[in-house]
């Protein structure tokens, strides 16, 4: 069973992601890591991550075991990480790292910006999830806080519709819901109803694709 999960940052679709792959016992990849570790490598080479050829080095170099550090969920590499994101050479090369994922025995679930549309249109469920721009920026503020990085809600927010316009607004895979995806708009959900709501979609949908196969 391959899951598809798509939507803006801070919409809670990495957390509820998570939780739908230890709920099925399936393995799980955050697909933003692959963006963020080309960023990541980019920048400590010297390197613009805006100039493709220098962001491609970055990703066919990539070592996937480096995926695990925590340092790539800083708040500056999201922004780095759009930027080499927009380049198509880069996003092709890291398509079958995420494609052979995809296909592990076991089944997955993978979430991401182009899952439902580019890496897995065969995706056995898709889910679109997402919440008004104020409501991620409040909950990426709390977030941050809590982490000490001390950012206003306002820069939080300037931030998160910046990265919204650019991931939905480039030529290569530009987010967006995938016509077959179910929407879940978590902004009036805490966690745990937004958990049980992606649950009833997919319990739901594989119920229907059962019956119709
Ligand atoms: O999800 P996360 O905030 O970690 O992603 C960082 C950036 O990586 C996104 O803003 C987006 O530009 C890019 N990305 C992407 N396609 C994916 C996952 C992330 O373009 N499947």
């Amino acid at each position: 069973m391959i899951i598809a999960i798509d939507g803006p940052a801070a919409s809670g679709k990495g957390t509820i992601a998570k939780r739908i792959a230890a709920h099925y016992g399936l393995a799980y990849l955050d697909t933003g890591t692959l963006y963020r570790a080309v960023a990541r490598d980019t920048l400590a080479r010297g390197g613009d991550p805006a100039d493709a050829i220098e962001a491609l080095k970055s990703a066919k170099a990539l070592d996937p075991r480096t995926l695990g550090d925590p340092r790539l969920r800083k708040p500056g590499l999201g922004e780095a990480a759009s930027l080499v994101a927009k380049h198509p050479e880069v996003r092709n090369e890291l398509l079958a790292y995420q494609r052979s994922f995809a296909r592990a025995k076991s089944g997955a679930v993978l979430d991401g910006r182009d899952i439902g549309t580019v890496i897995c249109p065969e995706a056995d469920v898709k889910l679109f999830v997402t919440a008004t721009p104020e409501e991620r920026a409040r909950r990426r503020y709390i977030e941050l806080k809590g982490g000490g990085i001390d950012l206003s809600e306002a820069e939080v927010l300037c931030d998160i519709r910046r990265r919204d316009e650019r991931d939905k607004h480039r030529a290569a895979a530009p987010l967006r819901q995938a016509p077959d995806a179910h929407l879940l708009d978590t902004t009036n959900l805490d966690i745990d109803a937004a958990f049980r709501a992606a649950i009833d979609l997919i319990d739901a949908a594989m119920g229907r694709a059962g019956y119709a196969g």
